[in-house]
């Protein structure tokens, strides 16, 4: 095992009814809101109401910035920081799926110092400060609310990339499963790869840690036996609360504690996809994890025979790659480009992307040779 530094600061409330306590917590921050959140779905499910009642109850003065998509677009983040400075922000309250609350910690890290998100991310710049961050999670899935993790997406130059410093975590997030019944079961599938793939991101990455390996292969069991009869019954609260939870704990540490690293590749190859097409991030993973997985079989196939007996009842490599592609297709998640509608011109475009941006992990190198192989299994 490695020398590791457990460390989350992130004050988490979790299940029903849970945000009703959100006017009694926010006594120590400053008096500006800035609430952030996406399209519209918080306002049709009632949540909206919930949080405004909440924030004239702790007497805040409140201002709205709306309509944050999927893929979430450093524009609206640059858009954010002005609107901190004008209006003097104290805190940022994120309310929505990983998109909204990764604009608020993106938006939070640089508005204190007035830098540009982007150049923040690319690490051109080093931020000292940060405004702190209320997260209200509404779709499960992505584990931002207890990690101090942002991912961005930069359309003028076709890249999507994450960031992460302890600054950027959460002071206080609020996990209402009940949020999540409205969630639609296109997301709601997309949410169980996401979740299912920052287990093995984590379980694919280098040095030996058998207890963060047994938390992987529980949190993957976990989701494996919720999914069907989630997507059967999607108001199920139950069910809900099983797969939000699971989903926070695939990547707020304790996958990783006792490890070098992660890997990630996954993530990164699937980041150009998005990047590219705006495909869902949860369907990126999906494409790639399978090719993954063969492309990686061949340098660490004890990992994927483990992997195979444990979760998928099939201690072998065929049976762990084939475990993996038939679950993602149970749930109707892509397990192809041309399942998402990337053919043609468009894959040799995706190619070029992970060559121009060197799109790999932390542990296994990739060559151009690798990106011909892994875009012919896809
Ligand atoms: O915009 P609204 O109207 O809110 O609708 C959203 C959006 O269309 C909808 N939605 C959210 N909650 C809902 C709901 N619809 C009905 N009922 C609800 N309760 O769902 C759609 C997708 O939302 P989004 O926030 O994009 O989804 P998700 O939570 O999967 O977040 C994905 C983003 O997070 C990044 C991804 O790359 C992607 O950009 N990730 C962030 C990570 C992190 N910070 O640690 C790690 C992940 O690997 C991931 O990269
Ligand atoms: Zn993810």
């Amino acid at each position: 095992m490695e020398n590791f530094t457990a460390y989350n600061p992130v004050k988490l409330l979790f299940g029903q009814g849970v945000t009703g306590q959100m006017s009694n917590n926010l006594h120590s921050f400053g008096k500006r809101v800035l609430f952030l959140y996406g399209k519209g779905s918080i306002k049709n499910n009632g949540i909206y109401d919930e949080v405004i009642q909440e924030l004239k109850l702790a007497g805040k003065e409140v201002y709205e910035f709306s309509g944050i998509k999927p893929n979430p677009s450093v524009t609206d983040a640059r858009r954010a920081v002005r609107i901190c400075s004008e209006k003097q922000i104290d805190l940022i309250l994120a309310v929505g799926g990983g998109s909204v609350i990764d604009t608020a910690k993106a938006v939070a890290i640089s508005a204190p110092e007035k830098l540009d998100p982007w150049e923040v991310f690319t690490r051109k710049v080093k931020p000292s400060k940060a405004l702190p961050v209320i997260a209200v999670l509404t779709l499960a899935a992505t584990g931002t609310e207890m990690n101090m993790f942002s991912v961005i997406q930069n359309e003028e130059i076709n890249e999507k990339i994450g960031f992460g410093v302890p600054l950027m975590y959460p002071k206080q997030s609020y996990l209402d499963p009940a949020f999540t019944r409205t969630v639609s079961k296109e997301y709601t599938a997309f949410g169980i790869v996401d979740l299912i793939a920052h287990a093995l991101e984590n379980y694919f990455g280098s040095g030996e840690a058998t207890l963060a390996d047994r938390y992987v292969f529980s949190i993957v069991n976990e989701a494996i036996e919720i999914a069907d009869p989630l997507l059967a019954d999607p108001d199920n609260y139950d069910l809900r609360a099983r797969m939000m939870w699971a989903a926070t704990n695939a990547l707020n540490g304790y996958t990783n504690y006792g490890r070098k690293s992660g890997d990630f590749a996954v993530h990164a190859l699937g980041h150009s996809i998005s990047a590219l097409f705006d495909t869902p991030h949860g369907a990126t993973l999906s494409i790639i994890y399978p090719a993954w997985l063969k492309f990686i079989s061949a340098i660490v196939p004890e990992r994927l025979v483990k992997l195979g007996e444990v979760v998928f009842n099939d201690a072998s490599i065929d049976g762990c790659i084939n475990g993996l592609t038939n679950l993602f297709r149970s749930l109707n998640s892509p397990v192809t480009l041309e399942e998402a509608q990337i053919v043609g011109k468009d894959r040799e475009i995706l190619k070029q992307l992970w060559i121009n941006t060197k799109a790999a992990g932390y542990t296994y190198e990739i060559s151009t040779v690798d990106y011909d192989r892994i875009l012919s299994l896809i």
